[in-house]
């Protein structure tokens, strides 16, 4: 049984979709959840949420694709809670357009929030996280990390997501914390029902399960890996996606 009881957690992205789902979870197993977003009006609705439910949690306005921003994000919270237990690197955009049509602001965008975002957090939290000797760091990829049509800016960037996971775990390893990455397929969120109707229906004909996820299939792994149950699970890249990936 996993518990969750007394720990702090940040959510980036939480104002809604696959961010909203994994606040969630984390609130209903005793996290208190910090729900950070650029998106206030979805941030509250978040924390309304988790209120109604009897859980724990606050919202906090944050565009993590500036250093500033995303430092402070990270050492209020500490300042405010005494430590970060959890950190779920979840913010993520996308800008899609073929290769040959794509420009560099799409680039820029994407690698901004998707990577560069996750280092801006990253780099303190693993600060705050070797003093503590304790602490879990979740990250967001993607199946698009091995390629998607019209995806070429995500892929990089998710990609990306998946060396900054790797090495960290490796550095953080012996300092009892663990930083591993979730690749989700194709969830049923506002940003997959953005694609052209034949590409929704291309990429579920791909999945065995025979459907797109839920927020919550992808919750329930963040939660197993934010718990004490998961303390061996280090470096690891882990596929939800109804076996779109084999
Ligand atoms: N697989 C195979 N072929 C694809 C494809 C895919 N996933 N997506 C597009 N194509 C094909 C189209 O069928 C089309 O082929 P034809 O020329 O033979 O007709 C060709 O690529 C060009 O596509 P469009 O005609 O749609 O070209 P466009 O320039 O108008 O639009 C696009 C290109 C913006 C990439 C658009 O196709 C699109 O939005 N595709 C969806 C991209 C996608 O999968 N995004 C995932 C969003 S969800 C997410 O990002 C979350 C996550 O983690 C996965």
């Amino acid at each position: 049984m996993i518990n969750l009881t007394g720990k702090v957690a940040i959510v980036t992205g939480a104002a809604r979709g696959l961010g909203q789902g994994i606040a969630n979870k984390l609130a209903s197993l005793g996290a208190h959840v910090v729900i950070t977003d650029m998106n206030n009006d979805g941030a509250e609705s978040t924390v309304a949420g988790i209120m109604e439910q009897g859980g724990s949690a606050e919202s906090y306005i944050c565009n993590v694709a500036n250093k500033e921003e995303a430092n402070t994000l990270i050492n209020q919270t500490v300042e405010k809670h005494g430590k970060l237990d959890i950190l779920v690197n979840n913010a993520g955009i996308n800008r899609d357009s073929m290769l040959h049509k794509m420009d560099h602001e799409q680039w820029d965008a994407v690698i901004g929030v998707n990577l560069t975002g996750v280092f801006n957090t990253m780099q303190p939290a693993s600060g705050i996280m070797r003093e503590q000797a304790a602490g879990r760091i979740i990250n967001i990829s993607s199946a698009s990390w091995l390629g998607n049509v019209g995806q070429a800016n995500y892929a990089a960037a998710k990609a990306g997501v998946v060396g900054i996971t790797k090495t960290a775990a490796r550095e953080l390893g012996k300092k009892n914390v663990t930083v591993n990455a979730i690749c989700p397929g194709f969830i049923d969120t506002d940003m997959t029902r953005g694609v052209p109707e034949k590409v929704w229906d291309l990429m579920v004909s791909k999945i065995p399960a025979g459907r797109a996820g839920k927020p919550e299939d992808v919750a329930n792994c963040i939660a197993f890996l934010a718990s004490e149950q998961a303390s061996y699970i280090n470096g690891e890249v882990i596929n939800v996606g109804g076996g779109m990936v084999l």
